[in-house]
């Protein structure tokens, strides 16, 4: 779990500005839920046997009730009880989206952590594969936006329930036969969730999985033909992709089109974004049944890479250090000081005293335009002396009456 110092948070501010004017562009709107839900919430939408479920939930008991709680893994499903919870969905459909942290108990390492942090984006109520490829379009959108490189489209198609259920069966009686080859986790999820046995990390099992059967071969009319539309609209825009048959996710919600964008650059942890579509997952949760696509970025993910690329956000510096000394100046220095953000300027007044020598430097530190200084002769005459910090400039006396005009010519 990280800390955000100062230097670094600047570039979350740039990040979190531009990704919002990017979702408003597609008429998302911003969902707030709470980091604590049910745990049963958990388990019923991403499945008992995933990893998240069975290790990584942070999960407690409330000391003053009993209630089974658990801070959120992801957003999917906290967004999907809001929205039932609060009916939004029956009157229209809905494109949401949120950001905020996640928790879960994974094994630290560059780019995996305890808590991290998504922006995530549902469409809910929408069953065409428009609403796919557009989310699509929007994430290829914003890599452009931030000057991405080397970020490459992975996609699939897990199909509907039936087609699942036969793959399901032939999956299970192909790692049967080879259970020499399975390791104790598979071993266990073999009868329970074999999906997830092609999910595996274990090398020693990448031979046995990559000669499983695909569910491709399984696939109804209806799924194939939604497929088949998610990628005319990727041709149409130019969109490059890779059909990637073992991508499988590692969330048990997802039905038909799902995707990844990955990075060859963060070493082992190169998704940075993920989704797909998850139409039983409304009516699982107790809704009446409703289609729905989404996906999530890891923003910490997403900010190496862009810093890995030298992208420098613009900073939002100070307009105005002001340095002050003398009894009538300190007290003219706070009123000057309110009167400079009444007209909408950033100042940072100097607090705690010293030298005009001291306070000059840190005025020089703080990366002002300029610097507004008051000692008790300007206090006395109703004028500041106004001193140019960046692309040199004379220091010059200033009547206070001139001074915001003054500073607003400087720093334009
Ligand atoms: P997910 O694949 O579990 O999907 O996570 C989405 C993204 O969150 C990942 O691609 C990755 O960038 C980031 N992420 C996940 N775990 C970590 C971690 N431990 N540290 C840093 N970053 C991480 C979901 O969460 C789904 N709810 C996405 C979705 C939304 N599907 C439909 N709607």
């Amino acid at each position: 779990m990280n800390d955000i110092l100062p230097d670094e948070a600047q570039l979350w501010l740039w990040f979190e500005d531009s990704v919002r004017e990017w979702l408003e562009a597609y008429g998302y709107r911003n969902i707030r839920m709470p980091l604590v839900e049910p745990t049963a919430l958990f388990k019923r939408a991403i499945g008992e046997v995933t990893d998240i479920v069975e290790k990584e939930m942070y999960s407690f008991e409330d000391g003053l009730n009993g209630d089974q709680l658990t801070l959120r893994p992801e957003g999917t499903a906290s967004c999907v009880r809001a929205v039932l919870q609060h009916n939004l969905l029956y009157n229209a459909p809905q494109r949401l989206y949120y950001s905020g942290q996640m928790f879960r108990h994974e094994r630290p390492q560059k780019g995996r952590y305890r808590q991290f942090h998504q922006i995530g984006v549902e469409a809910l109520g929408f069953a065409g594969p428009d609403i796919d490829a557009e989310q699509i379009l929007m994430c290829a959108r914003l890599w452009k936006k931030l000057g991405l490189r080397d970020v490459a489209l992975q996609i699939n198609t897990l199909g509907d329930s039936a087609a699942r259920q036969r793959h399901r069966e032939k999956l299970i009686a192909y790692f049967e036969s080879h259970m020499e080859a399975l390791d104790a986790e598979a071993t266990r999820r073999l009868h329970t969730n074999p999906l997830r046995i092609l999910d595996s990390k274990n090398p020693a099992m990448q031979t046995i999985i990559a000669g499983a059967p695909g569910l491709m071969a399984e696939l109804d009319e209806e799924a194939r033909v939604h497929f088949e539309g998610v990628q005319a609209i990727l041709r149409q825009h130019g969109v490059e992709y890779e059909i990637n048959p073992r991508l499988v996710r590692g969330l048990d919600y997802y039905n038909r089109t799902v995707f990844e964008w990955v990075t060859t650059r963060l070493g082992a942890q190169g998704t940075i974004c993920a989704g797909g579509r998850y139409d039983g997952l409304v009516e699982q949760i107790g809704g009446k049944a409703a289609p729905a696509c989404g996906f999530a970025m890891g923003i910490e993910r997403l900010l190496a890479l862009v810093q890995e690329d030298g992208v420098q956000p613009p900073r939002t510096p100070l307009d105005v250090y002001l340095v002050h000394q003398g009894e009538l100046a300190d007290r003219m220095a706070s009123s000057v000081a309110e009167q400079l953000r009444d007209a909408g300027l950033r100042v940072a007044m100097h607090c705690g005293g010293g030298s005009f020598k001291s306070q000059m430097k840190k005025a020089d530190g703080s990366g002002a335009a300029c610097a507004v200084i008051i000692g008790d002769d300007e206090a006395a005459q109703q004028a500041v002396m106004l001193k140019p910090l960046r692309g040199g400039g004379e220091q010059q006396r200033v009547a206070l009456q001139d001074m915001q005009y003054k500073i607003c010519e400087l720093i334009k």
